[in-house]
C-alpha cells in the first residue's frame, strides 16, 4: 500500500534520522544517483522512504518507490519499475519503453534492496539517468551499483544511548506496557535484531526506552 507521495504506507512513528535526512537533502541536491549502503536491519529502506516522502515539493511529477526485494529474475526487474510508476510495457525493448515514458518526468525513484540483482538494477538506473535528464535515484543497497556519477553513502544503524545513572532505571515487564506507560512507539522488530539485551525483552530499562523515542 501507497499514500498519495507514493511511498509505502508505516504503521510505526520515524525515530531520528535528523541529520541522515538533512545529509541526504543536501548531497541529492548535487547527484542524481545516491546509493545507501547499510547492514541489513540498519534502517535504509525506512530511512528512504521517509526522505521521499519529505520530498514531494520538490519533484513535480511526484516520488515512486520501486521494491526489489521479492523480484528474483534479473531479466523482470525493468518490469518492477514499471509496475512502481504504472507503466505497461511494450514486449521489446522494456528499458526502452521506461524511457520514452519518463523522459520528461522530473521524479525521485527509490530503488529499494538492489543487493541481489545489483548488475540488472544499475543497467536499467544507468539508462534511465543518461536519457532523463530531470529524473534522481536514490539506492538502497548491501553493495553499491557501481556506475558513473554514483555517490556512495554509508548508514550506520540507530544508536541506543547507554544509560550512565542506572540508579534511575526502573524496569517494566513488557514491551506492551512500556508503549502504554510511555506513549512511544519503538520499532520492535529492529531493536530484538540489533540489540541483543530486547531480544527476549521480559525486563526492559525505561529510562533507556524513553530515552530513544
Ligand atoms: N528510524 C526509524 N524509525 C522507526 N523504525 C525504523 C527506523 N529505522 C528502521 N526502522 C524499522 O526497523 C526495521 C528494519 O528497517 P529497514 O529499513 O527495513 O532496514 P534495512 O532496509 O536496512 O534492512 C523496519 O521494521 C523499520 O520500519
Ligand atoms: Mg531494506
Amino acid at each position: 500500500m501507497t499514500d498519495t507521495a507514493g511511498v509505502p504506507l508505516r504503521l510505526s512513528s520515524f525515530i531520528g534520522r535528523k541529520k541522515e535526512m538533512g545529509e541526504l537533502r543536501r548531497l541529492l541536491v548535487h547527484t542524481r544517483l545516491l546509493t545507501m549502503l547499510g547492514p541489513g536491519g540498519a534502517g535504509k529502506t525506512r530511512l528512504a522512504t521517509e526522505f521521499a516522502r519529505s520530498q514531494s515539493h520538490r519533484f513535480a511529477d511526484g516520488q515512486i518507490t520501486i521494491e526489489l526485494v521479492e523480484v528474483r529474475d534479473p531479466a523482470l526487474v525493468p518490469d518492477a519499475f514499471a509496475r512502481a510508476a504504472g507503466i505497461r510495457l511494450q514486449a521489446e525493448d522494456t528499458i526502452g519503453t521506461l524511457v520514452h515514458r519518463l523522459i520528461s518526468s522530473e521524479m525521485l525513484l527509490v530503488v529499494d534492496n538492489c543487493e541481489h540483482l545489483t548488475e540488472a538494477a544499475a543497467t536499467v538506473v544507468a539508462r534511465l539517468l543518461a536519457a532523463c535528464p530531470r529524473l534522481v535515484v536514490l539506492a538502497t543497497s548491501r553493495e553499491r551499483l557501481n556506475l558513473d556519477g554514483e555517490v556512495v553513502w554509508r548508514l550506520s544503524p540507530l544508536a541506543l544511548p547507554q544509560t550512565a545513572d542506572t540508579s534511575r532505571t526502573t524496569y517494566l515487564p513488557s514491551w506492551r506496557s512500556a508503549v502504554d506507560s510511555t506513549g512511544c512507539r519503538l520499532p520492535s522488530s529492529w531493536l530484538q535484531r540489533e540489540h541483543p539485551a530486547f531480544r527476549r525483552p521480559r525486563l526492559w530499562p525505561v529510562s533507556t526506552i524513553v530515552f530513544a523515542c
